[in-house]
């Protein structure tokens, strides 16, 4: 068996050394956390359908120009991705008034923003991913200004395209948190997508029921989890026939095996 090294383990996934210098390998957990690892859990199956659905977005949004780590998948869990340092920023785009931002405002869950709302949050677990305004992350040097710039632009325009991509099939993207990186390349140095695009980070309404297709499901122990995440696989057309169905059974049958 090769021996592979670890290099990063975050809650839903972990990151590997990759096959040619400047690359990782990006592994899709089925773990799954809420509430700044609070409340922990694991959904059968998610990790494959999660590398699925993002290999999709990240290939949709390279089709519009959006440059992102992606490469290619390598199996079902995995994905090859470009080394980036990422930039500790979580960058939420809300259309929808949902989650947190009812929360803090006092504005219903379903509210219809007037326009696409972006938040900067710290990605610093041990403080709870604070929100930070603009001026403090270039205060900080957290990012540069012209890098906060590309981020904005291209939060909107990705914002723009995806909500469009899940209106097509029946989806309403409520909204949605994406992290970006630094790609070193000779003496250049670009802002890219990383990380991932999948039911784990966006809030995604079915357009005619209301109901929620994405983690929302698991924080609120709505059940039907693992369905909501297939159903939007399936949605976008990404569940390549029995395939991933066989593949969460096997996982299922392995874990009841193990207990
Ligand atoms: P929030 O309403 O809880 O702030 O979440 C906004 C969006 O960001 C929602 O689509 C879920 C996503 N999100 C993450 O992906 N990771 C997180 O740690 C949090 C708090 C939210």
């Amino acid at each position: 068996m090769n021996r592979r090294t670890p290099i990063y383990e975050g809650k839903a996934k972990q990151l590997f050394e990759g096959p040619e210098p400047g690359t990782l390998i990006q592994h899709f957990k089925d773990d799954a956390t809420a509430f700044n690892n609070a409340k922990k859990g694991v959904i059968n199956g998610k990790g494959v359908i999660n590398n699925r659905i993002s290999e999709y977005i990240m290939l949709r949004l390279q089709e519009i120009g959006i440059p992102t780590h992606f490469i290619r998948t390598l199996n079902m869990r995995e994905q090859l991705v470009k080394a980036v340092e990422i930039v500790p920023l979580e960058v939420i785009v809300r259309n929808v008034a949902a989650g947190s931002f009812s929360t803090r405002f006092g504005v219903e869950e379903g509210a219809q923003l007037p326009y696409p709302i972006i938040e900067f949050c710290l990605k610093n677990d041990k403080l709870g991913d604070p929100i930070v305004a603009p001026e403090i992350v270039i205060a900080f040097q957290w990012a540069q200004p012209n890098e906060l710039e590309d981020i904005t632009s291209m939060a909107l325009r990705i914002n723009d395209f995806l909500s469009g991509l899940f209106l097509g099939v029946g989806i309403k993207l409520v909204d949605f948190k994406i992290e970006f990186g630094r790609f070193y390349e000779g003496n250049t140095v670009q802002i890219i997508l990383a990380d991932e695009i999948s039911p784990d980070c966006c809030r995604l309404w079915d357009i005619k029921t209301g109901e929620k297709m994405d983690k929302d499901r698991f924080r609120r122990d709505l059940g039907k989890v693992e369905e909501a995440y297939r159903e939007v696989a399936h949605r976008l057309g990404v569940l390549p026939g029995n395939e991933v169905k066989e593949e969460v059974k096997k996982i299922a049958k392995t874990r009841k095996k193990g207990k």
